[in-house]
C-alpha cells in the first residue's frame, strides 16, 4: 500500500498537485463547491495509477487540483464507498494520497438519514463524533508504521477548532448548523424502521454509508477533519418514512448551495 500511494503520489505532483492546504471529498451537498473552486488541473480516476473507479450513479470520478482564495485545495470528485465492493484499502486510498501530496486537512461531506428528532430533510450537521459500525475497519491487518501507529486516538476525530470556526461563520450567514453524531453502516440498503430504531438507541443523531473508514485513516496519518452531513430522509420515532436514492440527491441538492458557500468561506478563511 505505502509504495501505491508513493506512485500515485509522484504522478500527481508532476502533474501539478502541489502540497494541497485542504484535501476535500465533495460527497453528497458539496457538490457546488467546485463552482467556487479556480481549477488548475483536473484528473478522471481511471487515468491515475491505482485509483479505484467511482461506479454509483450520481458519484463522478473525478481528482481536482485549485486554489479557493489563497488556499490549495485538491478534491475527491466522487467517493469510493465499501458497499460498492471496495477493499477498505481501496475505499480509503485516496485520503492517504491526499495527505501524501502533502495535507493535514481532511473535509468531508455525505448524506445521511437523520434520527434526531430536531432535524429536518435538507439541514445541514456538523458532525462532532462518529459510531463505526462498518463489518470491516479500515485498519485492519498488519499496521504500517510509515503511514501512522497501530492504535489511534479518536478522542478528536473531529477537530473542535474547526467545528468552533464553522458555527461562527454560519452564524455570521444567518444558517443553523446541527451537530450531531454519524453512524457508518455498511449498506447499500436503507434502514428499516427497526434499524432506524437502533441507531436512535445506539446514540447517533444520523446514519449514511461512507465517511467513517476516511476519517479513520485520516487520523491514522494525523491528519486533521472536519464532517458535514446534509439530512436527506428521517428516521425519527413514528415518522420513519420511505426514501429513494433520487430523494436523497434531490434533498443533498437542496442544501448544496448553501454548503458550498459555507466551506468555501470555511476554507478560504
Ligand atoms: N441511510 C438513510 N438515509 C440516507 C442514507 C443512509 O445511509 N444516506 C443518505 N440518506
Amino acid at each position: 500500500m505505502w509504495n501505491k500511494v508513493q506512485e500515485t503520489v509522484s504522478f500527481l505532483k508532476e502533474k501539478g498537485f502541489s502540497t494541497p492546504d485542504y484535501g476535500i471529498i465533495l460527497g453528497s451537498g458539496l457538490g457546488k463547491l467546485v463552482d467556487i473552486i479556480k481549477v488548475e488541473q483536473s484528473l478522471a480516476y481511471e487515468d491515475i495509477p491505482n485509483f479505484p473507479v467511482s461506479t454509483v450513479q450520481g458519484h463522478q470520478g473525478k481528482l481536482i487540483f485549485g486554489t479557493i482564495g489563497t488556499k490549495k485545495v485538491v478534491c475527491l470528485q466522487g467517493r469510493f464507498h465499501f458497499y460498492e465492493g471496495w477493499s477498505m484499502q481501496e475505499t480509503v486510498f485516496p485520503v492517504r494520497v491526499m495527505k501524501y501530496l502533502g495535507t493535514q486537512n481532511l473535509i468531508v461531506s455525505n448524506a445521511s438519514g437523520g434520527v434526531n428528532a430536531k432535524f429536518k430533510v435538507g439541514d445541514i450537521v456538523i458532525i462532532n463524533d462518529h459510531i463505526n459500525m462498518m463489518p470491516l475497519h479500515p485498519l485492519h491487518g498488519k499496521n504500517d508504521d510509515r503511514f501512522g501507529p497501530r492504535f489511534v486516538d479518536m478522542h478528536d476525530a473531529y477537530d473542535k477548532p474547526m467545528i468552533a470556526k464553522m458555527q461562527k461563520i454560519a452564524k455570521e450567514e444567518n444558517i443553523k448548523l446541527h451537530e450531531g453524531v454519524y453512524m457508518a453502516l455498511q449498506g447499500p440498503t436503507f434502514e428499516t424502521p427497526a434499524e432506524y430504531g437502533m441507531v436512535r438507541a445506539l446514540g447517533a443523531d444520523c446514519v449514511g454509508m461512507s465517511t467513517v473508514p476516511e476519517v479513520i485513516v485520516a487520523k491514522h496519518m494525523g491528519m486533521t477533519c472536519f464532517g458535514v452531513s446534509v439530512i436527506t430522509d428521517l428516521g425519527v420515532e413514528g415518522i420513519v418514512e420511505s426514501v429513494s436514492h433520487e430523494e436523497v440527491q434531490i434533498a443533498a441538492k437542496s442544501a448544496e448551495k448553501t454548503l458550498s458557500k459555507l466551506v468555501g468561506r470555511f476554507i478560504a478563511e
